[in-house]
């Protein structure tokens, strides 16, 4: 079971999609990297996917670099207790949770149990657009995230915009309410970030200025968590989400086997 702490100051930011390699530990790490170079309280990293990519990436973070502090929730240790293993530092107050790929409908509930912010990234073809609308599917059926509490964002990742798949992303997450708080263009900055332990952030503004603009799209609407919280929307924003107007809506979209 997955512990993490109930306090009213910390942003947990959970990163969910079920797709592998749509980019989760890739925004994780590099959300880590921003809240650090930002200064203030040292930031949080919980890796909850067996694969620890992200703790592996945290082993790389130069001695130079504002410190993160690395959670690794997919070890079982013998030597301590769970809450123990999980603790987040009291002046941590944003806690980014990267999970892994395919994760059960209890896992998925035990991970979005307490979060304040949820992260989908979606890359654009037709399969991952067709994975993610199952993802928002479960987030909203099973997970029982109410849109009107505006915890559920997506990242639109390695996207070249003006793709006929790229329009439809967009045009079924707007009849779904959900917003694209960001487009983040298919780039090598964030291969070589991921090599060396380090975010776009960390990187020569002339070199990764357009990757850092987007990110701080992301940072900026995390950074709003309390006030989301606080002002949900009115009931009967939306219509009540079911199995099957989320799927008609998938269909009349996408059909069967768009591109
Ligand atoms: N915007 C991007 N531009 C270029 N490469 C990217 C981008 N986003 C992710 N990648 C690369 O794609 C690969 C998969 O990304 P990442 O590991 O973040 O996905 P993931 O969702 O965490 O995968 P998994 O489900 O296996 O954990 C990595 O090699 C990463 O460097
Ligand atoms: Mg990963």
């Amino acid at each position: 079971m997955l512990i993490t702490p109930n306090r009213n100051d910390l942003n947990k930011i959970v990163i969910l999609n079920p797709k592998g390699g749509c980019g989760k530990t890739t925004l994780a790490t590099n959300l880590a990297s921003y809240y650090a170079a930002r200064g203030g309280p040292v930031p949080a990293v919980m890796d909850c996917d067996q694969q620890g990519s992200t703790m592996r990436w945290l082993e790389k973070r130069p001695c130079s670099r504002p410190p993160i502090h690395g959670i690794a929730a997919y070890k079982n240790s013998m030597q301590a207790t769970r809450s123990w293993q999980l603790r987040v530092p009291n002046e941590t107050t944003s806690l980014i949770v990267d999970s892994a790929a395919s994760l059960s409908h209890d896992d998925l509930r035990e991970i979005t149990r307490d979060a304040t912010s949820i992260l989908v990234p979606v890359l654009p073809s037709a399969i991952d657009i067709h994975a993610a609308s199952h993802c928002i599917a479960d987030l909203l059926l099973v997970a029982k995230i109410d849109r009107r509490d505006r915890k559920l964002a997506v990242v639109a990742n390695r996207t070249r915009r003006n793709t006929k798949s790229f329009e439809k992303l967009m045009s079924f997450l707007d009849t779904l309410g959900i917003p694209v708080i960001a487009v983040m263009r298919d780039s090598q900055n964030f291969v070589h970030a991921a090599e060396e332990g380090i975010g776009v952030c960390d990187m020569p503004l002339h070199r990764a200025k357009q990757d850092i603009e987007q990110l701080e799209l992301i940072i900026k609407w995390l950074d709003d968590w309390e006030n989301r919280r606080h002002h949900a929307m009115p009931t009967g924003t939306y219509p009540e989400p079911n199995a099957a107007n989320v799927t008609v809506l998938h269909k009349s979209q996408f059909g069967s086997s768009s591109n």
